[in-house]
């Protein structure tokens, strides 16, 4: 019964006022030019699901102006973020200008908080192969939802009289906010836009939502038809789709929800969407749990690595060596990320090849010290145990280790500053970690044996 159809006074009680407020000076600006404007997409989506006791803060709000009487008005939704500019002085404008779309950005705001505003002129998009990037020429509204992903995310409510308030459901949103299901408006979605299968997996796993049954055909038919092609060959004309994809990648992998959407992701066969070879088996996930344990061991409060980025280089280390470059170059993964996946399969064979030799810690110091802790991780993961426990002493203890004594000490002692303090201390470091020397004492007889005055 949440989702039964609110009255204007509901919705209102279900915002915070300064934001009612915006949407009502909004409302106002459009009226007075003789235009329409909805809000639409998932802010009416939550704004429906939104539980009456919790004023929602909505960060992502998408307005569509319509409602034109000449082809001049097709800077309509840049026009009406201009004048909101006026009344809102603390906002930064940003127009898109080829798509007719502005943003309105609010930067900590006291009473708003962060907030984007996204106002589009009502538009048609037409595909002329699919997956490019849309053509647009002003329309309906009507026609505006229907280019959108999921018919809960194609609802409008509309701000302008007659009827402000009135919910614009053409296309069954609302019966399915009901039946918690994520479906499609038309057969070709998933062809146009191979990145909503990711984002049907995601709205699904985070409303607690089933992907209905035909939607599922339709995400399974893409796939196999080999709509990530497009996404997976060394491909000039799609980068917005592999930025796309990139943004539900990371949305998903940085959620709280992430193993069962990308769980989800793996039945449906759509891991192939980001290389064709790319499957969720058993190995993948207890790599992925492995990386895991170490996120939490390493880096518990998340300021040391960006656990996403963790995540999605554990995937797509899983590929073939001679795929990973491409896979994530095509992603547009940080430089560091690109480097180590590019660098992975030669260290990890120096590794593998080498750690078994080391007898001593001190050579395991030296032979793993060149290497950065998420390289070390990679390759702990697909490594065997005895090398996963070397890799797991190294980063725990070994690497922490330092020499007894310092360059101060070396200078207190009368040893000449030079190119030599850094060989001393290092043997400092290796006598030390090697159990030659453990206080101070023991580390003045070292010195004074092998570095004679
Ligand atoms: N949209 C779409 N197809 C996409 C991406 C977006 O149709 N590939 C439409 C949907 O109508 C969506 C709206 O654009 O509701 C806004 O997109 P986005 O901000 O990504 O999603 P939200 O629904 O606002 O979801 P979230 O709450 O996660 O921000």
């Amino acid at each position: 019964d949440r989702v039964n159809l609110p009255t204007l006074g509901e919705l209102r009680s279900r915002l915070a006022p300064p934001l009612w407020e915006f949407l009502t000076k909004a409302s106002l600006q459009a009226k007075q030019r003789g235009w329409h404007l909805y809000l639409v997409g998932g802010a009416v989506r939550d704004l429906l699901l939104a539980n009456p006791n919790e004023p929602l803060l909505i960060q992502d709000i998408d307005m569509v102006v319509d409602g034109f009487h000449s082809a001049a008005d097709v800077g309509a939704g840049v026009e009406l973020a201009k004048a909101l500019q006026e009344i809102y002085p603390n906002t930064r404008l940003e127009v898109h200008g080829s798509f007719q779309t502005a943003a309105l950005l609010w930067r900590k705001d006291p009473v708003l908080g962060s907030m984007w505003v996204d106002i589009a002129t009502a538009r048609t998009e037409f595909y002329p192969y699919p997956a490019a990037n849309p053509e647009v020429e002003a329309s309906s509204i009507r026609q505006d939802l229907y280019r959108r992903d999921f018919t809960i995310n194609a609802l409008a409510l509309r701000l302008t009289p007659p009827r402000p308030g009135k919910l614009m459901d053409f296309f069954g949103g609302l019966l399915d906010l009901h039946a918690k299901q994520i479906r499609v408006l038309h057969v070709n979605s998933f062809i146009e836009d191979p990145t909503r299968i990711y984002r049907a997996v995601r709205f699904a796993v985070r409303l607690g939502f089933t992907i209905e049954c035909q939607t599922e055909e339709y995400i399974r038919y893409a796939i196999e038809s080999g709509v990530y092609d497009r996404t997976t060959k060394e491909n000039h004309k799609a980068p917005a789709l592999q930025t796309r994809l990139k943004a539900e990648l990371k949305h998903i992998l940085q959620a709280s929800y992430w193993k069962v959407a990308l769980q989800l992701l793996g039945d449906l066969g759509a891991l192939q969407c980001i290389h064709p070879t790319l499957k969720l088996d058993d190995e993948l996930l207890r790599q992925l749990r492995l990386m895991e344990r170490c996120l939490q061991r390493f880096d518990p409060e998340q300021q040391r690595f960006v656990h996403w980025q963790m995540r999605i280089e554990a995937i797509i280390a899983f590929l073939k060596p001679e795929y990973r470059y491409l896979v994530a170059k095509n992603l547009q993964l940080q430089d560091e990320s690109i480097r180590r996946l590019q660098n992975l399969a030669s260290t990890q064979e120096i590794v593998l090849e080498s750690l078994p030799e080391c007898d001593r810690s001190s050579q395991i110091v030296k032979l793993l010290r060149h290497y950065d802790l998420p390289m070390l991780i990679l390759i702990a993961l697909r490594s065997p145990r005895k090398i996963r426990q070397q890799i797991w002493h190294y980063a725990t203890v070994l690497a922490n280790v330092q020499p007894i004594f310092n360059g101060n000490d070396l200078k207190k002692f009368g040893y000449k500053p030079g190119p030599k303090y850094k060989q001393i201390l290092d043997d400092l470091l290796s006598a030390t970690l090697d159990g030659e020397i453990t206080n101070k004492i023991e580390a003045k007889e070292f010195l004074t044996k092998s570095y004679p005055l």
